[in-house]
């Protein structure tokens, strides 16, 4: 099993996934329309400057789309497979058919980009340019359709309604989440395209210039058009988030060092949103008075929300990674009395230790921590057990009952972590391992223990009971 023990596993997969979502929904979901729409409006008035305008546009769509987007894209695989091969796992299971239709659909999107851009010069009269304008809105379109199919999956994730009583693909798929979250991430995506491009105009416009004025006050119009759809999609969103996540959302929007700052947070992020409708409506009513500065910043709060909006989704759902079915550990609700009776190393793929010895108490309570902490704790590092335990009980040497409390009853105070999924000897072992981290910060996994030795399944972090006893 895969332990970044410095920065915590959680982030690499949210770094890779950050970029990967502000790529896909800024640059290709939304702006390929925006900048469709440019060419068309350039192509019926005439004007070569605004033409070349969407081209240069185009052209740095089309390097970051193709290049660090279809790389993190992939990343996300290479990530989540690595941290959480159960999680992902299951999602391709159920989800097998529609994840081969949106790689057809991505293909095709690939190829529609290529044809945009390196037509864009050749085709550019008569029917021709008609053709090309065609080609971004099926481009458009494609993109789209991506996202369309994705969503299903993250809605999934946060809510699998009927699944569990009907675990079929068309069940999944409508998920209750499902239509809510495509319409925020649809309308942001589209949205943020504006943004997108007056960051990109004060690079590519002069400054004052009749092409700056004349595209800060169409990309204004077209966003301020998405406002208030946006709008309603997050209160639609928010209307179906479960009530046990909404309960999250303190610990969701910061971590809970700063408790005191969520209200303060949430002012700082609608006041964002209002500033960023505030500059829209000056762009379409006063072009002129947009200086260099504010073509760029806009587009950093936009990412900026999108960033924050993603830790909160993937927070909420915590203890969760698939909401009612399976644990952030990796670790099945249905399988866990099982874990809770035999202990978890028995059917643990990963790990050194199969069982709790007097002589390995401290090596297996470090296999323990693998398995039932690592997806969210580091040993010293970001988000450490060791400081989280001495948050709570000082920095003098931990005191055992009191962890062994803590882990016993670990759900019931903080539910957004899983209960712990092992036996008692595992939960001494664990505290164990927690006291001698105290001491020597230095103890952290080596090669065998992180790539694994067992031979008992390689799939994942954790065999099922089933598939053990069925050996
Ligand atoms: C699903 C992710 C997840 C898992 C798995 C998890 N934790 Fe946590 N834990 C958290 C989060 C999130 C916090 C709160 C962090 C913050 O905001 O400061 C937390 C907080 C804590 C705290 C501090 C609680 C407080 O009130 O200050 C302790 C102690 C802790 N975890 C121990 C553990 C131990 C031990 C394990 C493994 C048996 C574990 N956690 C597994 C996510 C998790």
């Amino acid at each position: 099993m895969f332990f970044l023990d410095i920065a915590g596993n959680r982030m690499l997969i949210a770094v890779i996934a950050s970029v990967h979502v502000f790529i896909n929904h800024a640059l290709a979901v939304g702006a390929y329309p925006l900048v469709t729409l440019m060419e068309w409006r350039a192509w019926r008035s005439g004007d070569a400057g605004a033409d070349r305008l969407a081209y240069r546009v185009t052209f740095v769509l089309f390097i970051v789309t193709t290049s660090l987007g279809a790389l993190t894209g992939v990343g996300i695989w290479f990530s989540t497979s690595l941290i959480a091969p159960f999680g992902i796992g299951s999602l391709l299971r159920v989800f097998f058919w529609a994840w081969f239709i949106e790689w057809l659909v991505f293909i095709s999107e690939v190829i529609l980009i290529l044809a945009y851009f390196l037509t864009w010069k050749r085709w550019r009269e008569g029917s021709l340019k008609k053709l090309h304008i065609g080609l971004g809105a099926a481009l458009s379109v494609f993109s789209w359709f991506t996202m369309a199919i994705i969503v299903a999956v993250l809605g999934f994730m946060m809510d699998p309604g009927g699944w569990l009583a009907d675990p079929s693909l068309f069940s999944a798929l409508l998920n209750p989440v499902y239509l809510p979250q495509l319409a925020f991430r649809t309308t942001y995506a589209l949205g943020v395209a504006g943004l997108c491009v007056w960051f990109m105009l004060f690079f590519f416009t002069e400054k004052g210039s009749r092409l700056r004025h004349n595209a800060v006050r169409m990309t204004s119009g077209w966003m301020l058009v998405w406002v208030v759809p946006f709008i309603a999609a997050c209160l639609w969103y928010w209307k179906v988030v479960p009530d046990t996540m909404a309960a999250n959302i303190d610990v969701a929007l910061l971590t809970q060092r700063f408790q005191n700052w969520h209200e303060t947070l949430a002012t700082i992020m609608a006041a964002t949103i209002a500033v960023l409708v505030l500059v829209a409506l000056a762009g379409r009513l006063r072009p002129a008075l947009m200086r260099g500065f504010i073509l760029l910043v806009p587009f950093i709060l936009g990412l900026w929300l999108l960033g924050h909006f993603e830790r909160v989704r993937e927070f909420i759902r915590k203890p969760h990674v698939i909401a009612g079915y399976m644990y952030s550990n990796g670790i099945k609700v249905a399988d866990l009395p099982v874990f809770q009776r035999d202990g978890v190393l028995p059917y643990a793929a990963y790990v050194r230790h199969h069982g709790v010895t007097p002589a390995n108490t401290v090596e297996a309570g470090r296999d323990v921590f693998l398995v039932a902490c690592s997806r969210c704790h580091t040993t010293t590092g970001i988000n450490s057990v060791t400081s989280k335990f001495a948050n709570l009980y000082g920095e003098k040497p931990f005191n055992e009952p009191a962890l062994t409390a803590f882990i016993e009853t670990m759900h019931t105070g903080r539910t957004y972590m899983p209960p712990f999924p092992g036996s008692e000897a595992e939960v001494q072992a664990l505290v164990a391992y927690v006291k001698r981290l105290q001491t020597e910060s230095h103890i952290i996994l080596d090669a065998a223990t992180m790539w694994g030795e067992s031979k008992t399944d390689r799939s994942g972090v954790v065999a099922s009971p089933a598939a053990v006893t069925t050996e």
